[in-house]
C-alpha cells in the first residue's frame, strides 16, 4: 500500500450502559493517502461509533477502552490523536479531518443563507481572512461542488436535498482537509443524485489528494467508488480488500451474505443488473 495517512490499531469502544454495548471491538485498519475506503455493514454494527471514535467525537456513555489512532500528517509529523488536548483536537478536526455527518443535510441552519454558513467556517478557523476573501472562497467552494456561486444567498429550504448535501460537502472541504469522513452522506437522496455526488467526490479526491472514509450499508455503491472496502460486523472488521476482490471473490461468509442481500451484480464493475 502507498503512504499511510491514518493507522487505527486495536481500537475498541464500549457504551457504558447496562448491559454494556461493545460497539467497536479491536479494530485495526490502515488508510492510505488519497485512498477512498468504504466501510460497510448492517445497521448497528458500529460504523458511526468507529468513525466518531477515531476523531474523538464520542460522548458519554461511550468510552474508548483500547487502541490508538495515528495520523500521518502531510508535513511528515505523526500525530497520536488520542494524545491531543481538547482544543488541539477541535482545530485538528477541521484542518486535517472533516466529517459529513449522518443526516447532515438537515443540520443546516434554516434561517441563515448558505453562503454565510460557509463563511462562518472561515471566520472561526481562518480569522486572518478578510470578509472579501471569505466571500470569494465560498463562491469557489459552491462552484466546486456544483451548487453554483449564485446560490450563496439561498436559504436551505430553497435548495433540493442533493444541493443541501453538496453544501455540507463544501463545508467539509472548506479548509482542505487531508481526510474526509462521510457517514451515509447520500442515503436520503435518490439513486441518480447519489451517484452523481459520489462521482464528484471521487473526482475532487483526485484534484486535491484527500482520503475518504465512506460509510454506508449500500455495498453496491461502494463497489463503484472505493479503492478498498472494509466489512464490519458486530463491532469487528471481518474482511478488508480491494473493491473488485470483495465483489468477485469475497473471503468471509458474512461478506457473501451481505452481498447476496443486494441485487445481483454482473458485468463490468458498478453495473447493477436486477
Ligand atoms: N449512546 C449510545 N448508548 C448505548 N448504545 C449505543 C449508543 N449509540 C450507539 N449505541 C449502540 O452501539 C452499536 C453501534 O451503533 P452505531 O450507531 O455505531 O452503528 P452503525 O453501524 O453506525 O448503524 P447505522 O447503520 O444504523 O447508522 C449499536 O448496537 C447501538 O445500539
Ligand atoms: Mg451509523
Amino acid at each position: 500500500m502507498s503512504e499511510p495517512l491514518l493507522s487505527i490499531h486495536d481500537f475498541s469502544v464500549t457504551y457504558d450502559v447496562d448491559p454494556p454495548v461493545h460497539a467497536v471491538k479491536g479494530v485495526t485498519l490502515e488508510l492510505a493517502r488519497g485512498e477512498i475506503l468504504g466501510l460497510a455493514g448492517e445497521s448497528g454494527c458500529g460504523k458511526t461509533t468507529l468513525a466518531y471514535g477515531v476523531q474523538r467525537l464520542l460522548k458519554a456513555p461511550a468510552v474508548i477502552t483500547n487502541g490508538s489512532v495515528m495520523f500521518h500528517d502531510a508535513s511528515g509529523e505523526d500525530v497520536d490523536i488520542n494524545a491531543l488536548g481538547a482544543e488541539e483536537m477541535r482545530r485538528f478536526r477541521w484542518d486535517k479531518i472533516s466529517m459529513v455527518f449522518q443526516g447532515a443535510m438537515n443540520s443546516l441552519n434554516p434561517v441563515a443563507q448558505i453562503g454565510s454558513q460557509l463563511e462562518d467556517v472561515f471566520e472561526v478557523h481562518r480569522p486572518e481572512m478578510t470578509p472579501r476573501q471569505r466571500r470569494s472562497e465560498v463562491a469557489d467552494l459552491l462552484e466546486l461542488v456544483r451548487v453554483g456561486a449564485q446560490r450563496a444567498r439561498s436559504f436551505p429550504h430553497e435548495l433540493s436535498g442533493g444541493m443541501r448535501q453538496r453544501v455540507m460537502i463544501a463545508m467539509a472541504l472548506a479548509l482542505r482537509p487531508q481526510l474526509m469522513v462521510m457517514d451515509e452522506p447520500t442515503t436520503a437522496l435518490d439513486v441518480l443524485v447519489q451517484r452523481e455526488i459520489i462521482r464528484q467526490i471521487s473526482q475532487l479526491r483526485h484534484e486535491f489528494g484527500f482520503s475518504v472514509i465512506f460509510i454506508t450499508h449500500d455495498l453496491p455503491l461502494l463497489l463503484e467508488i472505493t479503492d478498498r472496502i472494509a466489512i464490519m460486523r458486530e463491532g469487528e472488521i471481518v474482511e478488508v480488500g480491494r473493491a473488485e476482490q470483495i465483489w468477485t471473490d469475497p473471503q468471509d461468509a458474512y461478506t457473501r451474505t451481505l452481498l447476496s442481500s443486494f441485487p445481483r451484480l454482473t458485468g463490468e464493475r458498478g453495473v447493477v443488473v436486477r
